[in-house]
């Protein structure tokens, strides 16, 4: 049986997951989920699109680097097929989203061309910035490793400083697909490993207690 579509104001978000949290948290990160069953003639507007860029583009960073850069390509942009084709088979799905994004990391630092050691790492919090804000306004963003960085690279021309990292998958989740696969996927529960396994107080390995 379908659960349950989220509703935030009149728009539609996706069926709740809820995470499982010992205490309440920010309510877009405890609903936010990565769903595959999208829409395919569903858009995102260019304001809607615009306040995912901001949230990246507010995130924190080493120095202020900034080394985040987001490559968007709408369902009808020309070059759309060409993204399409370095997602690997199993992330077929994402063609069906509204808009995807390539999120590119710049592995030196713009003062003085040195490596920055954490380009890497602060492209993920502004991916993930990206990603709290879609589920804030009802829409997926479901990054992906799955694709092929050479060839998006070869293809759009990135300069070689800039590392392909992932590829956003953003739009509105269908409830009315019908896919077997992705369905039988979307109602196995979410789980994650123990707060004990991962948080540790004063030294690597004693759990932080309940
Ligand atoms: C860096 C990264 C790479 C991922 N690659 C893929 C992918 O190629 N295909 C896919 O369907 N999901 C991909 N995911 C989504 C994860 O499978 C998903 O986030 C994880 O299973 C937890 O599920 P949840 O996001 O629904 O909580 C990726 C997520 C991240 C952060």
């Amino acid at each position: 049986m379908e659960r349950p579509i989220v509703m935030r104001g009149t728009t539609s978000l996706y069926p709740a997951r809820p995470a499982d949290t010992s205490v309440p948290i920010h309510e877009p990160l405890a609903l936010r989920w990565s769903p595959r069953r999208l829409d395919a003639s569903a858009t995102v507007s260019p304001r809607e699109l615009r306040a995912l860029l901001e949230a990246a583009r507010w995130a924190p960073s080493s120095g202020n680097e900034q080394p985040w850069r987001f490559l968007v390509i709408p369902r009808e942009h020309p070059r759309r097929s060409e993204l399409e084709d370095t997602l690997a088979p199993g992330n077929a799905w994402a063609k069906r989203a509204a808009v995807l994004i390539a999120t590119l990391a710049k592995g030196t630092r713009a003062k003085n061309n040195e490596p920055n050691r954490w380009a890497e790492h602060d492209t993920g919090i502004a991916t993930a910035c990206l990603i709290v804000q879609a589920a804030a306004i009802g829409l997926v963003a479901h990054p992906m490793g799955g694709f092929d960085a050479g060839a998006l690279a070869r293809s759009f021309g990135v300069p070689d400083e800039y590392t392909p990292m992932a590829v956003v998958a953003v739009g509105r989740y269908d409830p009315a697909l019908h896919d077997p696969k992705l369905e039988e996927r979307e109602a196995k529960p979410r789980t994650r490993k123990p707060l004990r396994e991962i948080a540790f107080l004063g030294s690597f390995g004693d759990p932080v207690p309940d």
